[in-house]
């Protein structure tokens, strides 16, 4: 699994038609990196700037993220970054359950390509879609069925800064999980 076959999703989620969501997009957003990629972050969905670009963490809360990886020690364009939805919910709203499960099968195939030893769950809509549990405060900084670590989404350390420090810490962690 390679750099061709995710190459083929991103196709495959630029043509894609499975919610409405469809209709209001610029772009669609599959995610960005190499595979295989030893971290994967995953977010909530694209945002303004995210939907005009096609690239996966590139607003503000982007450069927020940017910030905590290198404060982390970790190189961003060493992870593979992308969204539980990959097209942009008007004025930025919480993704739907239809959208998330429309949506879901391109994340488990990056997944499956990119082949991580650890995915960053960030915020609750990831950790809801992926593990199907919810609660930041009692999940973040563990590591979960063994690939798992839960924690904010940027957003959130965006509108409130002293969760800044907690999110550097658990993004440390994803270096020092080799052998977890
Ligand atoms: N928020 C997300 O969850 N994903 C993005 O790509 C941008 C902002």
């Amino acid at each position: 699994m390679n750099q061709d076959d995710l190459a083929a999703i991103d196709l495959q989620i630029h043509a894609c038609r499975l919610c409405p969501l469809c209709q209001n997009r610029n772009c669609a957003v599959p995610g960005l990196g190499p595979a295989p990629a030893r971290i994967m972050l995953v977010g909530e969905a694209p945002g303004r700037e995210e939907d005009m670009t096609g690239k996966p963490f590139v607003g503000r809360a982007g450069r927020l993220l940017d910030g905590a990886i290198e404060q982390a020690g970790l190189v961003r364009a060493e992870t593979f970054i992308t969204s539980v939805i990959k097209c942009r919910p008007p004025e930025n709203r919480k993704p739907k359950k239809l959208e998330i499960a429309s949506c879901s099968h391109y994340l488990q195939a990056q997944i499956d390509i990119v082949n991580p030893e650890i995915i960053c769950l960030m915020g609750n809509t990831a950790a809801q879609a992926v593990l199907g549990m919810q609660g930041i405060a009692a999940l973040r900084g563990r590591i979960l069925q063994d690939r798992f670590l839960v924690t904010y989404h940027p957003a959130a350390v965006l509108r409130n800064r002293n969760l800044m420090e907690g999110f550097v810490s658990d993004l440390k962690r994803l270096n020092t999980l080799e052998n977890h």
